[in-house]
């Protein structure tokens, strides 16, 4: 199958879907359902892989992993004992990261439509802070006081990303300073006694190949940018920030991402601009965990209603991405892996929605094989945007999660209201 990686996810001898070297099904009856399960060593090696990809042209680089993709204790240590920084959006996001062990240099705040208790908890907490309004450099002034370092989230005006609700960058997005407001942002942050250190761009989420000379397009426009900062500010900038973005393979026919072209890409414009003394910053989520992460549910019904009808444990609670982007994800009927005995079937949650299918809307049917009442639905990739976008919504708890590290399992995160 396409999605088969070794050591990853394997079909094993009794055609069971194995994670990370341990029976799905198994782990499903040992712990319950619903339950996230993750891959620790997938986690170190996508990240390894960004890293290596970027040290093959700079030294100069950091990883601010987004924090939002995932934000379990457990995967915030795993990757900051690999090097990692963060990427926070709220200040909660920040004292989570803190908890995990991260010192506040190595975190960073992008936020949108922030409020002054937001500003005074990061302030009070020592987060840097990257702006992306000028009313925030008005209230950060009065919060703050003189020569606190910050950064400048500008809007390059062309964005990507796999859903309209997640390119953020271009006309109609709130996020980030458009070009005709960032020379007075630039003004506003000098005559408040703020020192501009960084320029920032994120232009979306879940992009892949084909997008990616439109992110190189915005890189060049940031780095144009940020070169008139610099003359314009008489310093050079600390950092230049890509913000995140990289996609993964949702379906069989998507293709990887190109890793290698994205970082040579980036490290080619930087280094040969007015920038090269400034250090390179990403900000992948979807990257480091999105494969890592397989949730698995029990199947309640099997029934032909109007429609052939699976009927899981979970919900749009549990796993939003099918119902508020029409997300495809993958799924495995975990111990008929090599089934040929398939149908086509709606895979609905137990919400009292319509709009509560697995499959990316109520008419798109998913052909699979023919469950049993009892048996073990896996939705793969739901590492990314998975568990951070779990609601109690229906009053339901929030599922478990579970790593697996070296073939031995561990919850890393009880059932919660
Ligand atoms: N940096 C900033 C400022 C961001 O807003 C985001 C994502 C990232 C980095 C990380 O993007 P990534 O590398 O993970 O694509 N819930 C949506 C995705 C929303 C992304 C929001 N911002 C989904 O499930 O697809």
């Amino acid at each position: 199958m396409w999605w088969e990686k070794k050591g990853h996810l394997e079909i094993n001898d009794k055609n069971h879907l194995s994670i990370a070297g341990l029976d799905a099904c198994t782990l499903a009856k040992e712990y319950g359902t619903p339950l996230y399960v993750y891959n620790k060593q997938r986690i170190i090696d996508n990240f390894t892989a960004i890293k290596n990809a970027f040290q093959k042209h700079t030294d100069n680089f950091r990883i601010h992993y987004a924090m939002k993709a995932n934000s379990n204790l457990e995967i915030l240590k795993i990757l900051y004992r690999k090097g990692a920084n963060i990427d926070a959006v709220s200040p909660y996001e920040a004292k989570i990261a803190m908890d995990a062990g991260y010192p506040q240099k190595k975190i960073m705040f992008t936020g949108t439509s922030v409020s002054n208790n937001d500003l005074k908890m990061l302030v009070d907490d020592n987060i840097f802070i990257n702006i992306d309004s000028l009313s925030q450099i008005r209230r950060l002034r009065k919060i703050a006081g003189n020569n606190l370092n910050v950064s400048l989230r500008w809007n390059p005006g062309m964005g990507a990303g796999h859903h309209s609700h997640t390119i953020t960058a271009g006309k109609y997005v709130k996020f980030g300073i458009p070009e005709s407001n960032l020379a007075h942002a630039v003004e506003l942050i000098k005559e408040s006694g703020l020192n501009l250190v960084g320029l920032h761009q994120h232009i979306g989420s879940g992009w892949l190949a084909d997008d990616v000379l439109v992110f190189l397009k915005t890189v060049d426009r940031t780095i144009d940018t940020a070169a008139k900062v610099q003359d314009k500010i008489g310093h050079n900038l600390e950092f230049i920030d890509f913000g995140g973005g990289p996609g993964i393979p949702y379906r069989a026919e998507d293709k990887e991402f190109p890793l290698d072209a994205y970082a040579e890409g980036i490290c080619r414009k930087v280094n040969s601009s007015p920038l090269k003394n400034s250090k390179i910053a990403i900000e992948p989520g979807r990257y480091i965990v999105g494969d890592t992460g397989i949730l698995l549910l029990g199947i309640n019904t099997v029934e032909d209603k109007n429609i052939p009808l699976i009927g899981v444990n979970g919900g749009f609670n549990t796993l939003a991405r099918p119902s508020f982007y029409g997300s495809y994800h993958e799924m495995i009927v975990c111990n008929h892996t090599a089934s040929e005995n398939k149908k086509e079937f709606m895979v609905a949650g137990n919400l009292c929605e319509s709009g509560d299918v697995f499959s990316e809307n109520r008419e798109t049917l998913r052909k699979l094989p023919i469950p049993h009442e009892g048996d073990i639905l896996a939705i793969l990739n739901a590492g990314a945007y998975g568990y951070s976008m779990t609601s109690t919504y229906n009053s339901r708890p929030k599922p478990k999660e579970l790593l697996i590290d070296n073939k031995s399992a561990k919850i890393i995160r009880k059932e919660t209201w």
